[in-house]
């Protein structure tokens, strides 16, 4: 077991310790203790199970305890398959609405969410129209506040772009070799962000290009525009929360249809870079701005 692999699996079993010994105190008293808690955080990822990626969680989780010690940081996983996945293997990691129900139990009154999105699409609102609605409930929360996704205006775009230009792209990269980020994509109407960033990042670096797994732009579109241009080498970055599934087999795998292959392929070298966007400092740092405007507002 990795080093943060232990980590993860400590905060989680002290997770789920720490409600019993509370409830246990408040019984004592012979009344909810719901005074004198500070705010709590919530966060909430899509998940993965692949362990080399929940790395990258470990990072957020110090660098969001850093910035709140006063603050009780806790988890959620929105896939239900993930969730399934390494309950059977013995961890067990909440859903949002999950997190909610103890967190109210717990005697928390003041919550923020932070979707650890890229865009605001169909999850992000699934998560902030259920997490709201815990806010509405009689002797339930006093307030919850959720806190946006990185994309989510013109400033918060260009903050990306000089993050993963500075921090994530290789030193090496030459301004003739093109950078290739794979986006998630999604049905949502905010997949449009991936084409709006894909402007901007151009405007700045002409071989910067964003595709995408399951929106627009397609990987067929940055493939054909690479090809027009005679790229002859790409650096493949995954442009998600971690290096999980899409990274590892989507886009750096061995299969034929990999964007690796395809890219082979056309004659294109690539060379994939294997970190999630959450290992990196200056990436974190823009959700827990956003985060720490919301914070402002708790008592
Ligand atoms: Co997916």
């Amino acid at each position: 077991m990795s080093h943060h692999a232990k980590h993860l699996v400590l905060v989680l079993t002290f997770m789920l310790i720490l409600p019993l010994a509370c409830r246990a105190s408040e019984a004592d008293q012979g009344h909810p203790a719901k005074d004198g808690k500070g705010p709590a955080i919530l966060l909430v990822t899509f998940g993965t199970s692949v362990p080399s990626a929940q790395a990258a969680f470990a990072t957020i989780d110090k660098q969001v305890r850093a910035a709140f010690p006063q603050a009780e940081v806790r988890w959620a996983y929105t896939s239900k398959i993930i969730r399934k996945k390494l309950a059977k293997n013995g961890t067990v990691i909440d859903s949002p609405e999950m997190a909610m129900v103890r967190l109210m139990e717990d005697g928390y009154t003041q919550v923020a969410v932070q979707s650890l999105h890229m865009i605001p699409g169909a999850e992000f609102h699934e998560i902030h129209n259920n997490t709201k609605l815990f806010g509405q409930m009689a002797g339930g929360f006093a307030k919850v506040m959720v806190s946006p996704p990185l994309l989510v205006s013109d400033a918060a775009m260009d903050q990306v772009i000089s993050a993963v230009s500075a921090q994530i792209v290789p030193k090496e990269r030459r301004a003739e070799e093109a950078v290739v980020l794979m986006g998630h994509g999604t049905h949502h109407p905010s997949d449009a962000i991936y084409s709006a960033l894909m402007y901007k990042m151009q405007q700045r670096d002409a071989n910067m290009y964003i595709g995408t797994v399951e929106g627009h732009p397609t990987f067929a579109e940055v493939k054909a525009m690479l090809e027009r241009k005679k790229i002859k080498k790409a650096y493949l970055i995954p442009f998600m929360t971690v290096a999980g599934d899409h990274a590892l087999n989507d886009m750096a795998g061995e299969e034929p249809d990999s964007w690796k292959s395809q890219l082979a392929q056309a004659g294109i070298e690539s060379v994939p870079v294997l970190k999630g966007l959450a290992e990196f400092d200056s990436i974190v740092a823009l959700w827990i701005d956003n985060l720490k405007a919301v914070m402002n507002q708790m008592q």
